[in-house]
């Protein structure tokens, strides 16, 4: 049977590069996601591939509009992207609880009615599940490492890997999760680890800008997480696997030069915060690897200049509102 994807969470940054990918595969892809503006999908995608995208506007908590969407739409496929991240969470527990919690809950409700038809499910947890550095002596997170989350944010994600496991346990729900640490890339205009994209934007922009946290993170472009959700999906699961997504570790500092490296004229104008960010920076992305095969990886230079490169296109072309993103 052709594919039939439904992505939930679409308009949003990993959404929008997934939805991207899917239409350039040639397979047929349903969004899922609160009424607005497909601003970050027009960032990356012509007018020609946007026509073909089915948008569907609901809730991820409405349990009626989902099984809709995936009962009249014959969704063979679901990428579940729909979340509030931490300062959205943080900013009001109650509604992150019912996006991230009791909306991850009605998606696997909906799979398991139609476990026959729905052969390929991924959903998005997070690197927040995990806790500070002092917690791992080794330094590497493994996809078995103790979850220690720091936020509710990580409690969220960590009930939706728990969530994962008893709908397999209970309902035979096959699923693979799959834990992002710091996307960046064109649409990457939100949450508390986007602030090196939004550097990269003040940068083709030509304002000065300060990132709000420094030491080693992992980055990983939006483009080849897409891609990593869709071979997630497509490789089908053997139960309700969770993994942890690899990347580039980089400083911020090198992060910084790589912007000035694409934007000379900006040397000194991209600056950092020099506090870390409380996840420790080695992450084990092998096993996702080798669960769903070899994924793409954009080097992190490369990543750079290909996002200043959008934002610079979009700038001149008015489809960016630079005031907003950086405010
Ligand atoms: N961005 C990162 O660095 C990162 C890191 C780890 C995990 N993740 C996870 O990956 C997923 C996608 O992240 P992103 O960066 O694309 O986030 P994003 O904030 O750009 O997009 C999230 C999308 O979810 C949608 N959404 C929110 N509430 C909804 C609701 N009630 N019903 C339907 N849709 C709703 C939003 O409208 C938005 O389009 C999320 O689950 C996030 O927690 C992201």
């Amino acid at each position: 049977m052709a594919e039939r994807y439904l992505v939930t969470g679409a308009l949003g940054c990993i959404g929008a590069w997934t939805v991207k990918r899917l239409i350039d595969d040639g397979a047929q892809v349903w969004t899922y996601d609160l009424p607005g503006d497909p601003h970050r999908l027009r960032l990356i995608m012509s007018e020609a591939a946007l026509a073909k995208v089915n948008f569907i506007a609901g809730d991820i908590t409405d349990a009626d509009g989902l099984e809709h969407a995936v009962s009249d739409n014959g969704i063979t496929s679901i990428i579940h992207l729909a979340a509030l991240q931490v300062p959205f969470v943080r900013a009001n527990p109650i509604l992150g609880a019912k996006v991230n919690v009791v909306g991850t809950t009605v998606v696997f409700e909906t799979v398991k009615r139609h476990k026959e038809q729905i052969t390929g499910f991924a959903y998005a947890s997070s690197v927040g599940v995990y806790g500070g550095p002092d917690m791992y002596p080794g330094g590497e997170l493994r996809h078995d490492s103790t979850l220690y989350p720091l936020n509710l944010y990580g409690v969220f994600k960590q009930a939706n890997e728990g969530t994962a496991h008893i709908y397999w346990l209970e309902s035979g729900v096959r699923s693979i999760g799959v834990r992002p640490y710091v996307i960046y890339g064109p649409g990457r205009d939100q949450g508390m680890s986007s602030t090196p994209t939004k550097g990269m934007l003040a940068a083709a922009a030509g304002r000065s800008y300060r990132i709000s946290y420094g030491g080693s993170i992992v980055f990983q472009y939006a483009d080849d997480t897409a891609r990593a959700f869709i071979q997630a999906a497509r490789a089908g699961a053997d139960g309700a696997t969770v993994y942890n997504l690899g990347g580039f570790e980089s400083s911020i500092a090198d992060t910084v030069k790589a912007i000035e490296a694409v934007l000379p004229e900006m040397a000194g104008r991209i600056t950092f915060n020099p506090v870390p960010l409380a996840t420790p920076p080695h992450v084990d992305g092998q096993p996702l690897e080798d669960a769903v095969g070899s994924l793409h990886w954009t080097p992190l230079e490369e990543g750079v200049r290909q996002t200043i490169a959008v934002f610079r296109d979009a700038i001149s072309a008015g489809k960016i509102d630079v005031d907003r993103i950086l405010a």
